[in-house]
């Protein structure tokens, strides 16, 4: 790509791939169709109908963001290490299919290239509801007779976590409450899916959410959130690359934090019902930001605000307060000429620094969408290595670019 030209024209958003995810795990819950609309064609969602596959379910990928899942019956209840080494969002099968077959296996996602990452607090808290966890062999093996409700206290707000037991505690016997739970849009997404399958959750998007278990669930239809963080995205490649955009199909109060913060720097964002207009200022600003649990400012926009804030006057610090190796991106920002320290959790960044093109090369999703993002602000020409990672999350960013008038070009697929 060639950076330097101001963005114009309208972008839509796809659906979100962090909802998507879950809503796929939670059609295990029942032997009738799950179908779910505005599920973006991005390789994670393949790579969990291969999960979902590999169990015994009917996955059907239908043009336009349908994807029908039908699990009649499940004719494995293993989450192989294959699959879940690609993707760490694996481990969402855990709870469906222990609460609905009494046993899960489900390899241990280990490491990842932004933290530890472990999924300790989801076992805690099954076995809360009476399951028997062994770790063996690098898989976890969960039985349990009959999940029971349970009051469930997270020491960490987790995300996943809270999804795991919600669909756990949706076909458990009794009351289930889940107190420090996540209030990210995509677990309210995932209980609002539930209930229409007939569960009966309560509070999602709260941090106590109360569950009563049922027998059964049944077959519903859902349409999945726009995605918020690649909403985020576009609103950051506007503020980079200068211009003005017009970001349709999203829903902006799910990203508050985002655009206040974007405003603070300068930009100019209108809100619509379920669009955004931003126009990019001459002079942006530095304004330092920590990332914390939803409805704070979320981590997976740090790696983007990053690029921002090199192209803003001044001093500011970045905090990440959710994963404590999500810096992988600065070395690369370096070699493009930004001006980043970093201490601990924070990096500071000097700014604003010319932006030269290198080549660089992408480590996880959002780190590779930064790259993407240095690229469009750059003098001169970007060639960003490991786009596969790029293609977990976005769908199809390198046309959506372009057409808002970014010279970028795909030059090999993955
Ligand atoms: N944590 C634990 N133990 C656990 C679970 C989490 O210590 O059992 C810690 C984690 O190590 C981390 C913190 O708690 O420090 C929060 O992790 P969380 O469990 O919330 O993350 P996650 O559920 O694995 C989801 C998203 C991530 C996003 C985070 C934080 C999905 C599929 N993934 O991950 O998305 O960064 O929440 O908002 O929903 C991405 O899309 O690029 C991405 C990484």
């Amino acid at each position: 790509m060639v950076g330097g030209r101001p963005l114009e024209g309208t972008v839509r958003i796809s659906g979100a791939k962090n909802a998507s995810l879950p809503a796929l795990c939670a059609a295990l819950l029942t032997d009738e169709p799950v179908r779910l609309r505005n599920v973006p064609e991005v390789r994670d969602i393949r790579t969990m109908g291969r999960v979902l596959g590999a169990l015994g379910a009917e996955v059907e990928f239908r043009v336009g963001g349908v994807v029908e899942v039908r699990a009649r019956n499940l004719t494995s209840l293993e989450a192989p290490y294959e699959l879940v080494k690609t993707m760490r969002a694996s481990v969402l099968v855990l709870g469906p299919v222990l609460a609905r077959e009494g046993r899960a296996r489900v390899s241990l996602p280990g490491g990842c290239a932004i933290g530890a990452r472990p999924i300790n607090l989801h076992l805690l808290a099954l076995e809360k509801m009476g399951a028997t966890i062994g770790v063996e062999h690098g898989y976890v093996e969960a039985r349990a007779e009959r999940l029971r409700g349970a009051e469930i206290y997270f020491d960490t707000v987790t995300v996943t976590g809270t999804e795991n037991l919600l669909m756990a505690a949706s076909r458990a016997e009794g009351e289930t409450v889940l107190r420090n739970a996540a209030c990210e849009p995509e677990v309210r997404d995932l209980a609002d899916l539930l209930n229409a399958m007939g569960a009966k959750v309560e509070g999602a998007g709260t941090p106590t959410i109360r569950i009563e278990g049922v027998r059964s669930l049944g077959g519903a239809e859902h349409r999945v959130i726009p995605d918020r963080v690649e909403t985020g995205t576009y609103l950051a490649a506007c503020a980079i690359a200068g211009g003005e955009i017009e970001v349709r199909d999203c829903h902006p109060p799910h990203l508050e934090a985002v655009i206040e913060k974007l405003r603070e720097t300068g930009l100019r964002i209108e809100e619509g019902p379920d669009n955004l207009r931003v126009r990019s200022p001459r002079t942006l600003h530095a304004a330092s930001v920590t990332t914390l649990p939803h409805p704070g400012f979320p981590t997976d926009m740090q790696a983007q605000y990053m690029v921002l804030m090199t192209q803003a006057a001044g001093v500011s610090t970045i905090t990440e307060s959710i994963f404590e190796n999500r810096y992988m991106h600065v070395a690369e920002l370096e070699r493009m000429g930004a001006h980043v320290r970093v201490e601990g959790r924070t990096a500071l960044v000097t700014g604003p620094t010319p932006l030269s093109g290198a080549q660089v090369m992408a480590t996880d999703l959002r780190a590779s969408a930064c790259l993407v993002l240095a690229g469009l602000g750059a003098r001169g020409e970007t060639i960003v290595d490991r786009v596969y990672h790029l293609d977990r999350g976005y769908y199809r960013i390198d046309e959506k670019l372009r057409g808002l008038g970014a010279d970028i070009e795909r030059i090999r697929w993955p």
